[in-house]
């Protein structure tokens, strides 16, 4: 799937900027709305949502239609009553920024924004807009007002000031903030919020309950705000839809009422019969769940990267190690941490723990109690940087240098069969080799656009580019990502099998050293190569290296050996 689909183009819409264009990643252009519009769309919006409402239908606002939003909300379009009719009407809506507007028109003609490797993507939002109707975008955030729910999918970011130290780093919740005070601002008092965004630990009841409570008084409401919350597990890939609709879900609500109706929500959306729903008695539980979970999983990823590199060293395979220990049911989940654990919540969800316990719950003490999950993103963060060190020494020990070597950077997203790119190793090994001087290609069969490269004024956010923690990085603008893998190839003196896309699993060493026109430097940072393969590239002239594969030097010498 291709997230990183949004380009900036001139400024920054608010209600009123007739001057930006939001342009998709195919390159289409679609003007963002003038004041004068807003009327006129909120009209239709409503035209719709009172004609569901006739019909039976439950009106549901979900705010935010990103990676996360999208689905969700096909997914609640997509419900039916007992008797097959559908009982939801959706409305996303979408902050109309250069970024994020396109999204709007493009989903409203039937198409996802989100590229995806799962078929049900595409399917379920044709399905829901064109078909039955069921689903609609939309900018103006008056609908919030028509909503019987309202379901919160917008950001929450925690930002890192130094390259590999979680600690300085800070949550930033702008997005949602500003997303809770206009929900405060317009939705009916019976109306159900649902966060689902990942928050720090005690947002929901300590930061959102109260822009609730003072924008009902304001508006001289006296009943009070009926808050939930349930955190996403979605996992983009090829069970994408399955990740959110058939999922364990976690939910509380912020008082009975509450708690009560988002169980009804979800029971009604979800396959909560065949994924059993936790209910928790707070918000704080569930958020605390998530996080948990999160830096549990970057822990155990972060672990093996000690024993990568005593494998590197000590000629042990750890992949064969990692295959071994998973025959046991218990170890099953152990997975080899390639380049980096990108994504969008491993890096932050631990961070978010760290931060809210200081500067939400109050606590002074958080460098003595958290040892291992800053430990653990901190490691996770700079693994990537051990790769530029092997391609070096790869070269160096084909007599050719680093500096001035052309090097074609097999992925860019951060894990197999996605295109998301964001925090992706690959980011990491190709700003490090920028800065020692080599020239990056860059390919990946479901990227568009690397927009961490070619837009580091504003990727991640503005002034937050990894771009800052390293020199020479101003020519990765024109970085662009190549479709045709032997194309890419040509000529260079380095491949870096970076992620593990399913194409880069048949390459064979006989074909790519003809398209690159003589033996290279192969890197694998996954495990992708066979022992055959690794053999085959020695047998070609080839120099191998890999994480955490240090049986390579054995296959080397088998190779040197049988020459003699
Ligand atoms: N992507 C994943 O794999 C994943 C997995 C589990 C949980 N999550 C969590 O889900 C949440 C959303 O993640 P995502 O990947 O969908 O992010 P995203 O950046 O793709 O989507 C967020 C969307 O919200 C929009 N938005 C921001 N402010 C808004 C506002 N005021 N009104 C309307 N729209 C607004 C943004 O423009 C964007 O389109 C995050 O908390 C994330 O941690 C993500």
């Amino acid at each position: 799937m291709t997230k990183r689909t949004t380009r900036k183009t001139g400024a920054t819409s608010a209600k009123g900027d007739t001057t930006g264009w939001s342009v998709s990643p195919e390159g289409k252009r679609f003007q963002i709305p003038a004041a004068g519009e807003y009327a006129a769309e909120y009209r239709r919006v409503e035209r719709l949502a009172k004609k569901a409402r006739k019909e039976g239908r439950e009106v549901v606002v979900v705010m935010g239609v990103g990676f996360v939003g999208v689905v969700m909300a096909a997914i609640i379009a997509d419900t039916t009553d007992k008797k097959g009719k559908p009982s939801k009407f959706v409305i996303g809506c979408q902050r109309p920024s250069t970024r994020s507007y396109w999204k709007i028109p493009v989903l409203n003609g039937g198409a996802s924004p989100v590229k995806a490797e799962d078929p049900e993507v595409d399917e379920i939002i044709t399905r829901t807009v064109k078909e039955k109707k069921t689903f609609t975008a939309t900018y103006n955030s008056d609908c919030l007002g028509l909503a019987d729910c309202v379901v919160i999918d917008v950001q929450c970011d925690y930002l890192k000031h130094d390259l590999g130290n979680m600690r300085t780093g800070e949550a930033d919740m702008a997005a949602l903030e500003a997303t809770m005070r206009t929900v405060g601002e317009k939705i009916p008092p019976k109306c159900l919020v649902l966060i689902e965004t990942t928050v720090a630990p005690g947002t929901t009841e300590f930061i959102v309950w109260p822009i609730l409570k003072r924008a009902f008084a304001e508006r001289k409401i006296r009943t009070a705000p009926l808050l939930a919350h349930s955190f996403e597990r979605v996992m983009p890939g090829r069970e994408y839809v399955r990740s959110i609709r058939d999922f364990w879900r976690v939910c509380s609500g912020c008082n009975p009422e509450a708690r009560k109706r988002v169980e009804k929500f979800l029971r009604e959306v979800l396959n909560t019969r065949d994924f059993p729903l936790t209910v928790m008695d707070r918000p704080i539980e569930s958020e605390t769940t998530k996080i948990v979970e999160n830096s549990y999983r970057a822990s155990i990823l972060a672990f093996l990267n000690e024993w990568s590199l005593f494998a590197e060293r000590n000629g042990v395979d750890l992949i064969k190690v990692i295959e071994a220990i998973r025959m046991r049911p218990t170890h099953s989940n152990m997975i080899f941490p390639g380049p980096g654990i990108g994504g969008y919540c491993l890096p932050k969800d631990g961070g978010l723990g760290y931060w809210a316990y200081k500067h939400i719950l109050g606590f002074e003490d958080g460098d003595r109690i958290f040892k291992i999950t800053p430990t653990a993103i901190d490691i996770n963060d700079t693994r990537g940087l051990h790769v530029a060190e092997l391609t070096r020494d790869a070269l160096r020990n084909m007599g050719r240098y680093i500096a001035g070597a052309e090097v074609l950077v097999c992925g860019a997203s951060y894990r197999q069969d996605v295109g998301d790119t964001r925090y992706s190793g690959s980011e990491m090994v190709v700003r490090k080799l920028t800065e020692m001087g080599a020239d990056i290609k860059v390919h990946d069969p479901y990227v568009e656009h690397w927009y961490e490269l070619e837009s580091q004024e504003t990727y991640p956010a503005p002034g937050h580019s990894w771009s800052r923690f390293f020199r020479n990085q101003e020519g990765l603008r024109g970085a662009r990502v190549g479709k045709d893998l032997g194309a890419a190839a040509k000529g260079v003196e380095a491949v870096i099998l970076a992620v593990p896309h399913e194409p880069y699993l048949d390459i064979e060493p006989d074909w790519l050293v003809k398209k690159t026109g003589g033996p290279i430097a192969v890197i694998d940072c996954f495990g992708i190569l066979s022992d055959a393969k690794i053999r085959r590239y020695f047998e070609l002239g080839c120099e191998v290296k890999a994480l955490g594969r240090g049986h390579v030097q054995r296959i080397k010498k088998e190779v040197g050996e049988k020459r003699r």
